[in-house]
């Protein structure tokens, strides 16, 4: 097992949507080899793949039917174990996305578990009776829409699924199915594997009272968090896991919808670090909407994280993943600054303390995909949205597509722009989901030719940050803390003491401070001359040398 140090950074990869070697229009493992160099040279130490697990894919890869099996679709074994070779010998480690919370409805496990209420596995799984009046056991609602609860003629009983009816909850409480799962990860270590992204793991222990007090089941569907998201016992499930698998020296970080700090200090004890939402979530409004983002909430909420685990914990750095859209179409500019925004947001989070994750594209300051039919939507989220809200009569089919082409997952889930070529360089067949419009404008090829691109900046990034010790373990300040349109902060470790100055907004702007005035440009996406007038360029960033 390789060795992991703190300034590393990770890689996110859509393995459907990276490169497709084979034409059948689906990425494989042969194309995250064939691209190794690539991510080499943007100075990445490590790359997270969603999951690559045998699924029916109902959401994506997040439906495992078989654990130890890889869909057919994306390679072999030995292809597998090459990937891990070849990403080795070049100091990449592989992280692999892990689904404990459910499987697939597929999943032998379910399958034996559904057909009785005495088998071997009838436990492995969450089932309860529905009440005398034939409805669910609670009214909670699933994520992906619907009831939480589905009915199997079978065992007269209903199962909990978190996420969709075909991702039934795995029951952390029966001791048989932790140690299938723990054997099962140990599996994958002993392949190669370094480390585990631990999907939705925050919601592996429920609490099922009100099924016995009945008092939540007034209503239509009622918020599933209280019940399921965080819950104490998540971190005793944990322990157990680390203590079997991970412990054997692992990376492990786990996505943790809703977590608080104070959540994230718990994770600590059980994972390196977790995937908080706080600050991805201030555009979100009601009904697909988006709505603009209060820029002193969100520097609030970066503080509040980085210095609430300062010294105890870790944070995990991201704008975006597979779930998200395009940060620089959610805040920042798709037009004539695009190439500026891009960078400035890099830079905005990317001095911060944790580990810095970059998803695929965003290197290139992508920008969402835009979705023209319902033909074109993939994700099982958007399509149950369609049903409520086209089929419901509550919108109208062009004002959902507008809304779902701001909001929705398959934004950002659309091929790597490799070229300009057909098909963006992705594939020669036919794409499983459509190519980005704007490939012809947004694509490596055409950004690995010129220096002052978003991916040159995205390397010379990382390049100053894996200099700079202050990055790894000083502390956070907000500088000019009411500032409505600047996010600016300082870090200071004993050596030494940068400031980040970002300008968020499209306006000219002055932000004078004879401090940050004084000190040396480090890093900036914009020449210009604000250490003599203090005047920032629309979306500048800078970040200064404060001693120096
Ligand atoms: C996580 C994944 C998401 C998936 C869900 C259910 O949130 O990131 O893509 O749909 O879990 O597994
Ligand atoms: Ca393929």
């Amino acid at each position: 097992m390789l060795k992991w140090t703190k300034n590393e950074v990770v890689y996110q990869l859509y393995p459907q949507s990276f490169y497709d070697t084979n034409g059948d229009g689906i990425g494989d493992i042969e194309g995250i080899t064939t691209k190794l160099d690539y991510l080499k040279s943007l100075g990445v130490g490590a790359i997270w793949i969603c999951p690559m697990y045998d699924s029916p894919n109902r959401d994506n890869g997040y439906d495992v039917r078989n654990y130890d099996k890889l869909q057919i679709c994306y390679g072999t074994d030995e292809q597998f174990d090459e990937m891990v070779a070849e990403a080795h010998k070049r100091n990449i480690k592989i992280i692999m996305d892990l689904v404990l919370n459910h499987t697939s409805n597929e999943n032998p496990w379910f399958l034996q578990s559904s057909s009785s209420r005495t088998n071997d596995k009838a436990d492995w799984y969450i089932w309860r009776d529905g009440k005398p009046d034939g409805t669910p056991p609670t009214n909670w609602g699933a994520i992906f829409g619907g009831s939480a609860w589905t009915y199997c003629q079978q065992r007269n009983q209903y199962y909990l699924h978190t996420f969709s009816p075909y991702q039934p909850d795995l029951n952390w409480q029966c001791d048989e199915l932790k140690n299938a799962l723990f054997a099962m990860v140990n599996r994958w270590i002993d392949r190669g594997v370094d480390g585990f992204r631990l999907d939705a793991i925050n919601f592996i222990a429920k609490d099922l009272s009100p099924i016995v007090d009945g008092e939540i089941n007034v209503g239509e569907y009622a918020d599933i968090y209280p019940f399921v998201a965080n819950k104490p016992d998540a971190h005793k499930y944990l322990a157990e896991l680390k203590a079997a698998t991970f412990a054997r020296g692992c990376l492990t970080v786990g996505e943790a919808s809703s977590a608080t700090v104070s959540d994230a200090l718990l994770f600590a004890n059980e994972l390196d670090m977790i995937f908080q939402f706080e600050h991805v979530a201030m555009d979100i409004a009601e009904d697909w909407n988006v709505k603009p983002v209060d820029i002193v909430k969100l520097k609030k909420s970066f503080a509040k994280w980085q210095n609430g685990l300062f010294g105890r914990a870790w944070n995990a750095l991201f704008w975006e993943n597979h779930d998200q859209p395009r940060i620089v179409t959610r805040m920042g500019d798709e037009n004539e600054l695009r190439e500026s925004s891009a960078k400035m947001l890099a830079t905005c989070m990317y001095f911060m303390q944790g580990t810095p994750f970059i998803y695929q594209g965003q290197e290139l300051g992508m920008i969402n995909t835009r979705f023209y039919s319902k033909n074109e939507i993939r994700d099982i989220e958007v399509r149950n949205a369609w049903t409520k809200y086209v089929d419901g009569g509550l919108l109208s089919e062009k004002e959902f597509l507008k809304r779902i082409s701001r909001r929705s997952r398959d934004t950002a889930r659309t091929p790597m722009c490799w070229s300009d070529g057909k098909n963006a360089g992705f594939t020669d067949g036919t794409p499983w989901i459509k190519i980005n419009d704007k490939y012809k404008q947004i694509n490596v090829a055409e950004q690995s030719s010129r220096s002052d691109s978003v991916l040159n900046y995205y390397k010379a990034l990382f390049a100053l940050r894996a200099k700079l010790s202050v990055v790894v373990d000083g502390a956070f300040k907000l500088i000019d803390e009411q500032n409505a349109h600047v996010i600016a902060y300082e870090r200071k470790n004993v050596e030494q003491t940068i400031a980040v100055v970002c300008n968020m907004t499209a306006q000219r702007l002055s932000f004078i401070d004879e401090r940050l005035q004084r000190g040396k440009i480090l890093l900036t996406n914009i020449e210009n001359n604000y250490l003599a007038d203090g005047i920032l360029a629309p979306y500048q960033s800078i970040v200064i040398d404060l001693e120096s």
